[in-house]
């Protein structure tokens, strides 16, 4: 890394969590994320969802045709794991580098989470043999419990799941995706081994005051929901300090806004297109560009197993602010990208 108070040089990022859709959309969102992402874990709540090794295979097939060869980008792909998911169908797909991760949804926790798990004992044979071949599990940390408030419902997951899930697999590598709480950062920071947590740009920058009020801001609604600012001040702590337990995952989620502006509204922030430079901001702000890299380029690979990338990308700071466009134009309609709500003088210059 090169730092200098205008410049930026660090080793290429990648995106620990990110949803690139199918088809037309993913034609257009593709491109925000390898302008500036080596690698990135794709999320697999399609319609219908990606649950086998062979569904893997082929959208990995159908993701590459997308992005043209002089294009560095690879896709790590997901399983979406349900009660009927079989062990060896992971491991293989695992053994053959179809797939990087297992991503376990509560059912009904999130978008396109139906098929999701409903009882977590159903699954803890394919946890078994995950631990054993050290494939991680990636979770999304909400309990479903219409009882229990939506703003709660990450501190009770890790109570009530995730720490006996723990106990019963602690060999088992699990990245707890998108936290948004401090308890969830507290139970990380607790942990030595095998666990870590992505951290998305928007659960950094806003909290949920953004979006309700002065008025209710369906391109703020995401899910694990925006919580109050206490919550996102431990975030920041944990992000911008070089602890490796935490790092990048853009949770990049598109929705048409048609989806999105409806009387039941999708979950999810289109953040892709300027995640870096967001991030580049707040970390200049906090006075911790030095941590930047660990966040956005070293930690999650180191914690994949995987090599850093080899690329840099230069970032650079002007007296200009970057202006982020409103809309991503695609064929089937527009996409709101995320609005920061923050000046932002940070630069992508390569
Ligand atoms: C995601 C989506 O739209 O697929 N939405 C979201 O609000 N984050 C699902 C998810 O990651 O929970
Ligand atoms: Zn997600």
């Amino acid at each position: 890394m090169k730092i200098s108070p205008n410049q930026l040089v660090i080793i290429k990022p990648d995106d620990w969590h990110l949803h690139v859709r199918d088809k037309e959309i993913m034609k257009a969102v593709l491109p925000e994320s390898y302008r500036w992402a080596s690698r990135a874990i794709i999320m697999p709540n399609l319609v219908p969802p990606i649950t086998t090794g062979e569904d893997a295979r082929l959208y990995a097939n159908r993701i590459k045709a997308c992005i043209d060869k002089d294009i560095n980008f690879e896709p790590l792909l997901t399983l979406y794991l349900t009660e009927e998911t079989e062990a060896d169908d992971v491991v293989s797909a695992y053994r053959k580098k179809i797939i990087k991760a297992v991503k376990l949804y509560p059912a009904g926790a999130t978008t396109n989470s139906s098929n999701g798990v409903r009882n977590i004992n159903g699954v803890y044979p394919v946890l078994g043999a995950m631990s054993e071949q050290g494939i991680p599990l990636l979770i999304h940390g909400e309990v479903t419990d219409p009882q229990i408030d939506i703003f709660d419902r990450e501190a009770v997951f890790i109570e009530k799941i995730l720490a006996p899930l723990r106990n019963e697999f602690p060999d088992l590598k699990i990245v707890m995706e998108h936290i948004t709480t401090e308890q969830a950062v507290s139970y990380v920071l607790n942990e030595e081994k095998n666990l870590a947590a992505t951290i998305t740009p928007h659960h950094l920058v806003v909290n949920r005051n953004v979006m309700l009020s002065g008025g209710i801001k369906p391109h703020y609604y995401c899910l694990p929901v925006l919580k109050k600012e206490p919550h996102r001040l431990a975030l920041i702590r944990a992000a911008t300090k070089g602890d490796k337990r935490f790092f990048l995952g853009t949770d990049s989620a598109p929705h048409l806004d048609s989806s999105k502006i409806h009387d039941c509204g999708c979950a999810g922030v289109f953040n892709a297109s300027f995640a870096i430079e967001i991030l580049a901001q707040l970390f200049d702000n906090e006075h911790e560009l030095k941590n930047l890299e660990s966040f956005v380029s070293l930690s999650g690979a180191e914690f994949y197993g995987l090599p850093h990338n080899r690329e840099n990308i230069i970032l650079s700071k002007s007296d200009k602010k970057l202006e982020i466009p409103k809309k991503l134009q695609t064929s089937e309609g527009d996409i709101t990208l995320f609005d920061p709500l923050m000046s932002i003088y940070w630069r992508i210059k390569n």
